[in-house]
């Protein structure tokens, strides 16, 4: 794993010269993409140098990370809405080109790594990471061989996002997600972390063990991952 530790806004934008490097070399790439506040900052950045003729998304594609159960993509909460509403909307990608696994069509997750696959595989997925370690909605205990599947979400993970919703009861129970072989199948992985609050999982899944209890830890073994913090996330590590 690489570490890059820098301002909350200078992460962004190293962050945001990966996706310029990458679409440079590889226009047709594979994106992964993240929800969540930590990436707001990143996406604003890639839109500011789409509109400056700096990057191109018009052959791209992206494959998200994970949706709620129950939310169309409609509902101002779920993650279809997130996507279109910090990035997509905004860039030059294709609306076809982008894919959010569906809360609501959910007989079949696996499905999803399958068009995945057919895609050509995800050349870098960013993540972000939950104060439980969760990457994706890959809560602690999690089978490393898991693929896209439905979890129930914890309560602390419920608590922690009802600060969108208007109660802790409009939070929904259940989540689709990619799996963590998902994730771990992609090329390459960004994980991003800002703020006190990651501390403590930020030391935990770079210098603890490998456990499932901590899901992120699994990326020690993930040959092309970069985790950008921002001071306060880095303060507890110990090199
Ligand atoms: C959610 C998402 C994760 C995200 C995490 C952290 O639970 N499913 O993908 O990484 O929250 O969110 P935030 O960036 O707001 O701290």
């Amino acid at each position: 794993m690489k570490i890059i530790i820098d301002t909350k806004e200078n992460v962004a934008k190293r962050a945001a010269q990966r996706y310029v490097e990458l679409l440079a070399n590889k226009p047709d790439a594979v994106l992964g993409g993240a929800t969540g506040s930590t990436p707001v900052d990143l996406y604003k950045e890639l839109v500011r140098l789409n509109k400056a003729g700096e990057i191109s998304f018009k052959d791209a594609k992206s494959f998200n990370l994970d949706e709620y159960v129950g939310l169309e993509g409609t509902h101002d909460q779920s993650y279809r809405y997130f996507m279109n509403d910090n990035l997509f909307n905004h860039i030059d990608i294709k609306m076809e080109n982008t894919h959010v696994p569906s809360g609501i069509d959910i007989e079949c997750p696996e499905k999803y790594d399958e068009e995945i696959k057919a895609a050509g595989g995800v050349d870098m997925q960013l993540l972000g990471i939950g104060v439980d370690g969760h990457i994706g909605f890959n809560e602690p205990g999690t089978p490393w061989d898991s693929l896209t599947h439905i979890v129930e979400l914890e309560q602390n993970t419920r608590e922690v996002n009802s600060r969108f919703f208007s109660s802790i009861d409009e939070v929904p129970t259940h989540a689709v997600t990619m799996g963590i072989k998902t994730i771990m199948n992609a090329r390459s992985i960004i994980l991003m972390a800002t703020g006190s609050s990651k501390a403590e999982i930020v030391k935990a899944f770079i210098e603890g063990p490998i456990t499932t209890e901590v899901p992120a830890s699994i990326l020690q073994l993930h040959p092309f991952t970069e985790v950008y913090l921002d001071y306060d996330a880095a303060a507890l590590l110990s090199k």
